[in-house]
């Protein structure tokens, strides 16, 4: 018996058969088929949904093989739970994401040009920012007032006008060229005398002793928790050291310089830029204490060591003043220093079921990763492949599918026949 018998009636019009004429029997009946065939390709799509597949495995009784297999999943197993489960802690969330405050003081005094030093007169800029700079050198001009004056340089040298016409329109000298040879020197119009900044000046020695407080602070807000760099009873006189004291907010300048690599003597003449580095590397499923910052510095601006021009870190500023006539002057300064730069980065996990979740369904499939290998191994290198072959892959031609439903087609031709002789047999549904 086929499916069609079960159908309802309700979906198929009746087929009023004894008294109505033979064309009209005829008639339903051939719309009955048509309704059948329609809800049978249904019920065929309906039973399709509604079954389970699985693979057929094909066991290989290969100690070879075997031992390949067992031995590659024992890798991936791990590899996850070493490196990816205990390592990276793949079983936390994780934030990148971190606000952070830094605030910084820098403290000590130096003599420079026959003066004292403090803060006010080395650190710019002056609001304790995470970028700063500690004046180490300076090239001092004093006097400066508007007008035309020789504009000192061995490139600027002339014996007359014409010598000067190359110079017009420059951007690199002190002032806007005028045209004329002036006292061996190309003239230029701004602020005179010019600076001659050839002038090998002393760093301020002391610099190296100053030292550098940094407040920092951050929050979390993936997971809302704020930390500061320093427990509340800090004793505030210690001195940053790696292995003494690493949670010290207060770092000496030479010591930073030493922790870069670089020497005090070099940077204090040229200038350069230094980075101080604040990492969080917080675990809060440990105790909130054991979230600390670590440090480490380098020299940022490395690249350019070995270069000729613009070697280190300068900049220039003036001072202005007022003649009793209200005449303007000022003093210009030609600053190298140590540009400081604080940066601070963070990372923070927390244990959540979404990504240990994810994480142990990705270690699970990938122990299945094996079976490529050994399959690979099985189908192409081992002796017998083609026999393993065989019996992995079943080949069906076209050929035998012609062939195989031509003989089906005379199945049915043949239980059909049996149907209309033994009606109790299809009752049952046993006529096979
Ligand atoms: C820096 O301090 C040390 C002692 O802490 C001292 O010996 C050294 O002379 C100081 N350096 C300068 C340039 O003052």
């Amino acid at each position: 018996m086929t499916s069609l018998e079960w159908l309802p009636a309700a979906c198929c019009p009746r087929v009023y058969s004894a008294t109505t004429t033979n064309l009209r029997v005829s008639h339903h009946h051939s719309k009955l088929i048509l309704c059948r065939k329609k809800a049978g390709r249904m019920l065929g799509f309906i039973t399709d949904f509604f079954t389970y597949e699985t693979t057929k495995s094909v066991v290989v009784k290969s100690w070879l093989v075997g031992s390949i297999n067992r031995f590659v999943q024992l890798l991936i197993i791990i590899y996850f739970v070493g490196w990816v489960f205990l390592h990276e802690r793949s079983y936390q969330t994780k934030s990148t994401g971190i606000e952070s405050a830094v605030m910084t003081k820098v403290k000590g005094f130096g003599r420079y040009n026959n003066q004292v030093m403090d803060v006010a007169d080395y650190v710019v800029p002056q609001q304790g920012t995470s970028v700063f700079c500690i004046i180490t050198r300076l090239i001092v001009t004093i006097n400066q007032t508007q007008g035309v004056c020789p504009q000192y340089g061995r490139r600027y040298v002339c014996t007359q006008n014409s010598d000067c016409d190359k110079h017009l329109g420059s951007n690199l000298a002190n002032g806007i060229f005028t045209g004329n040879c002036l006292t061996g020197y190309c003239e230029i119009e701004g602020w005179c005398p010019t600076e001659n900044d050839t002038v090998q000046t002393e760093y301020m020695e002391e610099v190296e002793n100053f030292t550098i407080f940094i407040k920092n602070s951050v929050r979390f807000a993936h997971f809302d928790i704020t930390r500061g760099n320093f427990p509340a009873d800090i004793d505030i006189k210690c001195i940053y050291h790696p292995v003494d004291h690493p949670y010290c907010p207060v770092f000496r300048v030479r010591d930073i310089l030493t922790h870069a690599n670089e020497s005090f003597s070099t940077i204090a003449r040229q200038g350069g830029q230094i980075g101080i580095h604040i990492r969080w590397m917080c675990d809060f499923d440990q105790a909130l204490d054991r979230c600390k910052p670590s440090y480490s510095f380098t020299r940022l601006d490395d690249v350019f060591e070995n270069n000729t021009i613009s070697k280190g870190y300068n900049f220039r500023f003036a001072k202005y003043y007022k003649t009793p006539d209200e005449e303007d002057y000022r003093t210009l300064h030609k600053a190298f220093g140590i540009h400081f730069d604080v940066m601070v980065s963070g990372h923070a996990g927390k244990f959540d079921v979404i990504p240990t979740l994810i994480n142990i369904v990705a270690a699970c499939t990938s122990v299945g990763l094996a079976t490529v290998l050994c399959d690979i191994i099985l189908l192409n290198f081992l002796r017998g492949a083609d026999q393993y072959k065989a019996k992995k892959f079943e080949e069906v031609s076209e050929v035998d599918i012609h062939a195989e439903s031509r003989s089906q087609s005379l199945l049915t031709l043949k239980n059909e026949g049996k149907i209309s002789e033994d009606s109790e047999t299809v009752a049952n549904g046993q006529q096979l």
